[in-house]
């Protein structure tokens, strides 16, 4: 039987009018305030995305390949447990690891459409025409959005798994988390599930470097939110006047990311008609990523109304994958 040809669209929430204005927000609040602070979405325009990428095949950045050495063993499992037609994702960026839950369920028989979102229109576009090609018959659904805002907006017909992946849920602090995960659930119907990738609690050493590599990838993927400021809001930051800093907080298990001022700075962000002084050592932090316990993980899965149907972690205990149902 001939197979129909893949179908690619592209919705976009996200216009240029709303990225300008969340991007002004954003700045403006996070500049003028003490300690400052930028969230970590602005990280992502092309070039963040690619350096991103290039982060997960780095020796010490361990979250991808034990992410992938779990799929690899379990995506045959976490198919046809979800029995999904349509799989939504979340931060998809690249969509590399997604290609083994996508042929899980197509082997499963049930795949039909895959609905990946993301805030990169280029990279998400990129991903959309690569995974059509190479999966005949697929509508490819591609949504640029944003996940904390627009969780109503995505695809809501088929049965859905709703994957969360790259440990990505970490970046939100926990009250954003609690928030993100309540509205979710509140957005599954029954019969659809939510797979989610976590980072776990290990050595500090271990964690640190994964955030801190020799090559220094990180550091310039840290100083992409400056570029990106330059870009679109006029703005005269020094990247390399900014150090790279990541550090463990133990209180909160939770790496931070930093940029620290080399020495005393005014910067002008001109959009915002802004005049932003810097003290010499003062650091900007620019992302969280929270490190999960498994207890804990599951109180927070169980408080938004999901019961937990698979939980899987690699050999070394480095990640969880978990499968749940609303
Ligand atoms: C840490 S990367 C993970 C990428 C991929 N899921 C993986 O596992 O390798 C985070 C991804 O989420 C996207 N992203 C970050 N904040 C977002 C937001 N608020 N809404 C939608 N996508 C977002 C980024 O563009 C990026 O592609």
């Amino acid at each position: 039987m001939p197979v129909s040809p893949s179908t690619v669209r592209l919705v976009n929430h996200l216009d240029l009018d709303y990225l300008r204005s969340s991007l002004e927000n954003d700045v403006r609040a996070g500049l003028i305030s003490s300690p400052k602070f930028l969230p970590p979405r602005w990280f992502y325009d092309e070039a963040g995305s690619d350096l991103f990428s290039q982060i997960t095949r780095l020796p010490e950045y361990y979250p991808t390949r034990r992410e992938l050495a779990i799929l690899r063993e379990r995506a045959a499992d976490l198919a046809a447990a979800s029995g999904a037609d349509t799989l939504v994702e979340l931060g998809s960026g690249t969509s590399e690891k997604t290609v083994l839950l996508l042929d899980a369920l197509t082997e499963a028989g049930t795949l039909r459409c895959y609905a990946p979102v993301d805030v990169d229109a280029v990279t998400l576009a990129a991903a959309a025409q690569r995974l059509a090609e190479r999966h005949p018959g697929l509508a490819v659904r591609a949504v640029c959005a944003d996940f904390e805002r627009h969780l109503r907006l995505l695809p809501r017909t088929g049965r859905r798994m709703v994957a969360f992946l790259g440990g990505t849920i970490g970046n939100l602090e926990p009250d954003a988390r609690r928030v993100f995960m309540k509205e979710l659930r509140g957005t599954l119907r029954p019969g659809d599930t939510f797979l989610l990738g976590a980072d776990l609690v290990k050595d500090r050493k271990r964690l640190v470097a994964a955030y801190d590599d020799a090559a220094g990838v990180t550091a310039a993927f840290n100083r992409n939110v400056l570029h990106v400021i330059n870009r679109e809001l006029d703005a005269d930051f020094e990247p390399d006047a900014f150090e790279h800093v990541a550090r463990y907080d133990e209180e909160h298990d939770w790496i931070e990311m930093r940029l620290r001022a080399s020495r005393a700075m005014r910067v002008r962000v001109a959009a915002l008609d802004l005049d932003v002084d810097f003290a010499e050592g003062e650091e900007t932090r620019t992302e969280i990523s929270a490190k999960f316990r498994p207890g804990g993980l599951r109180a927070e899965l169980d408080a938004a109304g999901f019961t937990v149907l698979r939980w899987f972690t690699d050999p070394a205990e480095d990640f969880s994958l978990v499968l749940a149902q609303a």
